[in-house]
C-alpha cells in the first residue's frame, strides 16, 4: 500500500515502549452472569495484540470497554495516555474502532461513507476529500467508490470499514474480527494492511477466532475463557506452554544413542533412525538444559529438531474440551 496514506511513523513498539493500552483487574458482569472476572493487559505502543477466546468469551466486550462504548464494573483502564472512566472523550479521539459487524451507511456511497466520517472528525472540505481518495486507492475499491454500499460484498464492506476507521489517523485501532468471512486472498491483504499501519506506529488490537491470523500478526497473543486471561504470550511461548512440545535429537553412532537413550529414560525410542523424542517442554532454556545434558555425558548427537504444537492445540488445549467438541461448557452458557 503507499506510504503516503500511512500515519506519520511513530516510535516502534518494543516491552518497553509506554503502554498504548494498559488495564488493571477489568470486571464487567450482565445481569448475574460475569463475562470479565478480572483481567489485566499491557500492549506497548507499535505492537500488535490479539485477544483469542471462544464465542461469548467477552472478547468484543473487552473492546467495547477499552472503546468506552461500554462502561466496565470494575477496574481501571488507559488508552493512548487517556483513562477511559474520566476521559473518554481522549480516548475517542485517539482510536479508531473496526467492530465485529460493519457500520456503513447502506444508501451511501462508498466516498460518502468516507466523506461523511471526514466532516464527523472535522477534517474540512479539502482535506476530507483528499483523504478519502487516498483511501480508497489504497484499498483497492476506488472503481467502485461512487456504488452504494449495499451492494457490496461481505470483502469489499470490510475493506470500507477498515477505510472509515483509518480516516481520522488513529494511534490505536480496534478490529474485532476484522477478517471473518473473508477469503483467503482478501484475509492476506488485510493482514498486509494491518501490517503496513503498524510500521508506521499504529498500535493493534484485534480479536479474531483464526489462530492462522494470531500467528501471522500479533507480537503478544493473550487467551480468554471463563472470564479470565488464561494464558498470555507470544504465539511460540504460548504454542511450548502445552504438551505435545518435544525435541528429536538424531545420532549417527548407536553406541551415542544407547548412552543418550540410557540418560534420558523418559524419551520414546525409534532405533529403525536412531533418534529420541524428548518430551517437554521446548522453550530455550529446556531446549539449552537438554543439550548440556548430553555435553556433559559427553554424548554427540547428530543433530536435533523441537517440534511445538500449533495454536489449534494451544486453543482447544486452554479453552476447555466442551469448546471442542462443540457442547457448551457452563461458563459459556448464555444468560439471555
Ligand atoms: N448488552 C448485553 N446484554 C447482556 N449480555 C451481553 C451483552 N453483551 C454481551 N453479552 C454477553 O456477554 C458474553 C460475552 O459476549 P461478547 O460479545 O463479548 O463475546 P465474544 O467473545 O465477542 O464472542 P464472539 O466470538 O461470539 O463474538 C456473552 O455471553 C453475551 O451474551
Ligand atoms: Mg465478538
Amino acid at each position: 500500500m503507499p506510504s503516503s496514506v500511512m500515519p506519520t511513523p511513530r516510535r516502534h513498539g518494543d516491552a518497553q515502549s509506554p503502554a498504548a493500552v494498559s488495564a488493571v483487574d477489568l470486571r464487567k458482569s450482565y445481569g448475574d452472569k460475569t463475562v470479565l472476572d478480572g483481567i489485566d493487559l499491557r500492549i506497548p505502543a507499535g505492537t500488535v495484540f490479539a485477544l483469542l477466546g471462544p464465542n461469548g468469551a467477552g472478547k468484543t466486550t473487552t473492546v467495547q470497554i477499552l472503546s468506552t462504548l461500554v462502561a466496565a464494573d470494575g477496574g481501571q483502564a488507559q488508552v493512548a495516555g487517556h483513562d477511559v472512566a474520566t476521559s473518554p472523550d481522549g480516548v475517542r479521539a485517539a482510536i479508531g474502532v473496526t467492530g465485529q459487524f460493519a457500520a456503513l451507511d447502506d444508501l451511501l456511497t462508498a466516498e460518502e461513507n468516507l466523506l461523511l466520517m471526514a466532516d464527523l472528525l472535522r477534517l474540512g472540505k479539502r482535506e476530507g476529500r483528499a483523504r478519502a481518495k487516498e483511501l480508497l486507492d489504497t484499498f483497492g475499491i476506488a472503481d467502485v467508490a461512487h456504488q452504494r454500499a449495499a451492494t457490496f460484498s461481505g470483502g469489499m464492506r470490510r475493506r470500507l470499514d477498515l477505510a472509515m476507521t483509518l480516516v481520522g489517523d488513529p494511534e490505536v485501532i480496534f478490529l474485532d474480527e476484522p477478517t471473518t468471512g473473508l477469503d483467503p486472498r482478501s484475509r492476506r491483504t488485510m493482514w498486509d494492511m494491518v501490517r503496513a499501519l503498524v510500521a508506521g506506529g499504529t498500535t493493534v488490537f484485534l480479536t479474531t477466532q483464526y489462530l492462522e491470523e494470531a500467528d501471522q500478526l500479533a507480537d503478544r497473543i493473550a487467551v480468554l475463557d471463563g472470564g479470565r486471561i488464561v494464558a498470555e504470550g507470544t504465539a511460540d511461548e504460548l504454542k511450548a506452554r502445552i504438551p505435545g512440545s518435544h525435541v528429536r535429537l538424531r545420532f549417527t553412532e548407536s553406541a551415542d544413542y544407547e548412552r543418550a537413550a540410557a540418560a534420558f529414560p523418559g524419551a520414546a525410542r525409534d532405533d529403525d533412525n536412531l533418534a529420541l523424542r524428548v518430551a517437554g517442554d521446548a522453550g530455550l532454556d529446556a531446549l539449552r538444559a537438554l543439550l548440556d545434558r548430553l555435553d556433559a555425558a559427553g554424548i554427540r548427537a547428530a543433530g536435533f529438531s523441537v517440534h511445538t504444537p500449533d495454536l489449534d492445540d494451544v486453543f482447544l488445549a486452554l479453552t476447555g474440551e466442551g469448546t471442542a467438541s462443540g457442547a457448551t461448557p457452563p461458563h459459556l452458557k448464555e444468560t439471555r
